[in-house]
Parts: C-alpha cells; structure tokens; sequence
C-alpha cells in the first residue's frame, strides 16, 4: 500500500505539474483526489490494515494528501498569472502608430456668426435664452400689441397649426416670456429659427433665425439702445464701422427705429451691394411699448427698456458673400466645406 501511495504521489505530481489549463488541473484533481479519486479509494481500503499499520500508513496518505492539494493550488496560481500575462500582452496598445484620422466637421456659416453674436453679447453681460417655435398666438402677436385684425399680422402671415397655435414668425415673444417670468433687471438675447409663409427665393425662405435682444430696468433710455448696438455693430463688422439710426415702426415698441451700417464696400457712396442707398438695415428695434409691459406685470411707470430683433441669414450672407439663401439651407458639402 506505501508503494501504491508513493505512485500516486508521483503520478500526481507529474499530472499537475503538465497541466497547462485550468481544465487540467481540474481533471488532475479528480483523478486523484476527487470522491471516487485513487487516493479516496485507498483511503477507504484501510479497515483492512493492521493496527500497527493504519496509523502509519495514514500518515503517508494525508502527508500525500496535502502534498497534492498545495501542487495544485500552486499550478493554479501559476496558470492565472500566465493567463493574465497573456491577456495584457495581446491588449497592448503601441501609441506610438498613427492615429485614426476621423473626419471633422465645420460649423455652419449661420453657426460661425451665431456664436461671435454669443460672443459680444455675453461680454455685455447678456444671457442667452430660448423658447418655442411653435407658439401661442397670444405670445407671438397679441401680447406684443398684434390684435387679430391688426395689418402686421400681412407681413408675418405663418403657418397655423389652429386658430390659437403658430409657428413663430418672430423670436419677439421671448420677450414676453421672459418678462413674465423674470423680474428686472433683464438683459437677454434669445435666438431661434422663425417662419413665415414666404416663397422660397434667393432672399426669402419660409424659415430663417433671428436674435432677439431685451434689456428691462429703471432708467434704461434710448441712450442705452443706441450705444448697446453701436458696440454690437463695432464688434461684428470692425470698429471704423459707421451706424444710423432710422424711424421706424413696430407694434411693440415705441419709438421704433431701424439700425444701418453704412455700406462697407462703398464707404456710403452707393454701390450693387447697397442698391445705391450707401446703407444697409441690419435690425429692427425700439424701446418696449409700455403696454406690452404691462401685459407682462411689469409697471412701466417704475421700469423700461429696449428691444431689438437682428435676422441672422442677412448678416451672414453679407459676411460671406452669399447670394442666394437657399445655399444656407441645403447642405450641400461643396458649400459647405469653404467656410
Ligand atoms: N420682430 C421684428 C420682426 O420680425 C423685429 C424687431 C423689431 C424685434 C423691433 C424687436 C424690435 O425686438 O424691438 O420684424
């Protein structure tokens, strides 16, 4: 029996350590010391022993016991280290092999300006926010002095999704949504596309951006409206440009006034880019008529303010030299891809 324990020992051994895979190991552990395993049966074959022998002999057997079960543990430490050195090994990354190159987009021509737009306003200390293209009636032309009947509503005739509901034809009612939620002080701009049921040529389209602005505080004057955009218009197009402003009408303010840059081409002589008037409108605005004030609980008695509304599409057309919108709006790469 001590000879058939010493073999186990060896084969054993032998087993465990040419095992390469847990597998293996596995097998070699049932093999030998599993339930039904050579060196359980042995053990089990020892009532037959002397009483001289037994003590002895089981000593042999736990000593390879133990001599078995520390191999494997072994081995299998062994193999996890080997395996997850393998496993690093094939994950390693060479950083020094070039990359893969991804191919970058460009912003939009409206986007470029848009965010130089951001840029100035924000260092005035504007915030920027937004609101809904489809928009009740009441914000986009009641609330700003536009009762149902008025002739404004010609020019800014949109698309109705019912009598109460519009796609906005002006980002204007911003204004009123931010004066009923905000008090004064208030210095926002608000950009968004709006739509107006135009023909699609190369200066109209049924959607295009504005960039509302509002300023509501005590004391705010027309001062403050003339010199905010004449920094505005400074910034955008450079500082010898040239403003003016014009009389004006709208609804929702009063007075009202229209901002020009003299032409920049022809310096105010009159040119093709101009039409000969040496000007060109850039915006409309006005300080905020006391009733839409009031329509929003803002006292005009304590508090005013100026407005302004810029439309996008125009200003970057001239920035770029586009003479036709519809570029702006097909995204076609060709174009795309020069800005
Ligand atoms: N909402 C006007 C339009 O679409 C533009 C405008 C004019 C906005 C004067 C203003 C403003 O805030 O004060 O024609």
């Amino acid at each position: 029996m001590k000879e058939q324990l010493e073999l186990i020992l060896k084969q054993g051994l032998e087993e465990i350590s040419s095992a390469t895979v847990k597998d293996e190991l596995e097998n070699a552990r049932i093999k030998f010391l599993g339930k039904k395993g050579a060196l359980t049966q042995i053990l089990r074959s020892m009532g037959s022993l002397s009483a001289e022998e037994r003590p002895v002999l089981g000593q042999l057997a736990n000593e390879v016991r133990e001599k078995l079960t520390s191999s494997i543990d072994e081995a299998a430490a062994h193999i996890e280290a080997k395996a997850a050195e393998l496993k690093m090994a094939s994950e390693t990354i060479d950083v020094t092999l070039p990359g893969e190159k991804m191919e970058l987009g460009k912003k939009h021509p409206l986007t470029i300006v848009l965010d130089e737009i951001y840029d100035i306003f924000s260092s005035m200390g504007f915030s920027i926010v937004n609101g809904p293209e489809v928009e009740l009636d009441y914000y986009n032309f009641e609330a700003l002095n536009i009762p149902k009947n008025h002739p404004a509503r010609d020019t800014q005739d949109t698309f109705y999704i019912n009598d109460n509901i519009v796609l906005r034809t002006q980002t204007s009612p911003v204004q009123v949504r931010t004066m009923e939620q905000q008090k004064p002080p208030i210095r926002i701009i608000a950009p968004g596309r709006v739509y107006r049921s135009d023909a699609v040529d190369a200066t109209h389209s049924p959607v295009f951006h504005q960039i509302e602005g509002l300023v509501v505080d005590k004391g705010i004057t027309m001062g403050d409206l003339k010199g905010t955009l004449e920094v505005f218009a400074k910034q955008l197009y450079g500082n010898d440009t040239v403003v003016r402003f014009r009389p004006h009408h709208f609804p929702f303010t009063e007075p009202s006034a229209e901002m020009d840059v003299m032409c920049f081409k022809c310096g105010g002589k009159g040119c093709r880019l101009c039409k000969g008037e040496g000007w060109i409108e850039i915006l409309g605005c006005g300080m905020v008529h006391p009733g839409v004030l009031r329509n929003c609980g803002i006292d005009p008695e304590v508090y005013s303010g100026f407005a302004f509304g810029v439309g996008l599409e125009r200003i970057v057309m001239r920035r770029f030299n586009i003479d036709d919108m519809r570029q702006l709006f097909e995204n076609d790469l060709r174009f795309l891809k020069q800005f």
